[in-house]
């Protein structure tokens, strides 16, 4: 197996036999590693600058917080526990927003508040998932998916997206098919997705849903970056294709949307019949969603939206950015233009593997990229870097590598 772990050979992780196996089997996302090492770094005194890890640089806007502090002073049981599928209005705004957005009507019990979508993917693979089972992962793909799928000792399916120069990642429909087997539990889509940037097309995930329609194969939809396309491109969510309920699981998200990230809160939306499984794994993981999380989470989706408009403009503008002084190192890096999320995924020219590229990057330069490898096998050769960081970390990144690039190649 290619090795997709960046501490494997720095001694950080002790193999420990008496752990279980799918502890074993199971890495910090490749992500969260690149970030020690930049920490161990900074640690010694180093100026590390980063497009490692995936946060939008904007804070959760100030109604938000007002309403925090409010409830704070007024609302007496904001210490306790909230009922564990969330509190009851939040599950009402968030079903009047899916009905909204599916165009078919949600009900509250269909959904219930989790600690970000993050949670809401380690649910259903530990509520689907027997040993051995098998997950369709369009690839490349986010990293902590992988690690989900061997947490619940399932196994991986890399499916290979087309890197289409002119169209972004596509979909490949036809090889998802031959990937199908009596093992198939559940397929994962993320679009708008990450790490390619890929939005996939209405046709393709119709296609798809051609596909698995009437099939025993659950649709696991990451929804984390639904609202983040750019150049006015429709997006296009497969969880509204009707026919293929109730075979779908939601997993949604106000992190990214709303800067909200350390509050950790999102959803999960599924049929009744299997919510009420999922809940199992949340009532022994967490209890309930934060209390306070869950408040935030109201004033967000009460207060103006107009500040939603505002992030994908200043995250457009990045991509700008960024895409132009990509453009400037042609002999180092070809890329894919990313229709949507915050992050592109160049292919670099270097004859290394990715693992080695970050850490050359990390410790010549002085910069954090993720090694695409982390991303599923298609990812190797590639680097991931997150244009939601602040634009002059992006130019001061790029100053560095073309700084080292020279002095490379000389
Ligand atoms: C594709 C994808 N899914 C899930 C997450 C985690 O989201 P949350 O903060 O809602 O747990 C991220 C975070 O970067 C992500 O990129």
């Amino acid at each position: 197996m290619t090795n997709r772990s960046v501490l494997s050979s720095t001694g950080d992780t002790k193999v420990l036999p008496e752990l279980s196996e799918r502890i074993k089997n199971t890495n910090v996302s490749v992500i969260k590693e690149m970030m020690y090492l930049a920490a161990q770094e900074s640690a010694k005194g180093k100026d590390i600058v980063s497009l490692g890890v995936g946060l939008p640089f904007y804070p959760a806007p100030k109604p938000i917080h007002d309403h925090i502090k409010k409830v704070l002073d007024t609302k007496k049981t904001i210490d306790k526990y909230t009922p564990f599928p969330g509190l009851p209005e939040l599950r009402k705004l968030f079903a009047e927003k899916a009905t909204e957005s599916l165009g078919f009507p949600v009900s509250p019990d269909e959904l219930f508040i989790t600690p970000g979508s993050m949670s809401a993917l380690l649910y259903s693979m530990l509520t689907l998932i027997n040993k051995g089972d098998e997950i369709i992962i369009p690839s490349p793909y986010f990293s902590s998916y992988g690690e989900q799928v061997g947490l619940a000792q399932g196994v991986v399916i890399p499916v290979a997206m087309i890197e289409d120069k002119k169209n972004g990642f596509r979909l490949d429909h036809k090889k998802i098919k031959k990937a199908l087997s009596p093992k198939t539990k559940a397929i994962i889509i993320n679009s708008p997705n990450n790490p390619t940037g890929a939005v996939f097309s209405k046709t393709d995930l119709l296609e798809l849903a051609k596909i698995l329609k009437g099939g025993n194969i659950y649709i696991i939809t990451d929804e984390v970056y639904d609202f983040l396309v750019y150049d006015n491109l429709s997006y296009f969510n497969i969880a509204t294709i009707k026919e293929l309920w109730p075979k779908v699981i939601r997993c949604c998200s106000l992190s990214k949307k709303y800067g909200l990230m350390g509050w950790r809160l999102g959803y999960l939306h599924t049929n009744k019949d299997l919510l009420m499984h999922l809940l199992k794994v949340h009532d022994s993981n967490i209890v309930c969603a934060p209390h306070i999380s869950q408040e935030a989470a109201i004033a967000a989706l009460t207060m103006p939206q107009d500040v939603v408009k505002d992030h994908i403009r200043w995250l457009g503008d990045n991509r700008a950015a960024i895409c132009k002084r990509l453009d400037k190192l042609p002999d180092l890096f070809t890329y894919v233009l990313p229709r949507g999320a915050y992050y592109v995924f160049p292919k670099y020219s270097l004859p290394i593997n990715s693992i080695d590229m970050a850490k050359k990057l990390l410790y010549e330069a002085g910069v954090v990229t993720i090694p695409g490898i982390g991303f599923g096998p298609e990812g190797e050769n590639h680097l991931r870097l997150s244009f939601g960081s602040p634009q002059e970390d992006i130019h001061e990144v790029f100053d560095r590598i073309e700084k080292w690039w020279k002095k490379d190649k000389k």
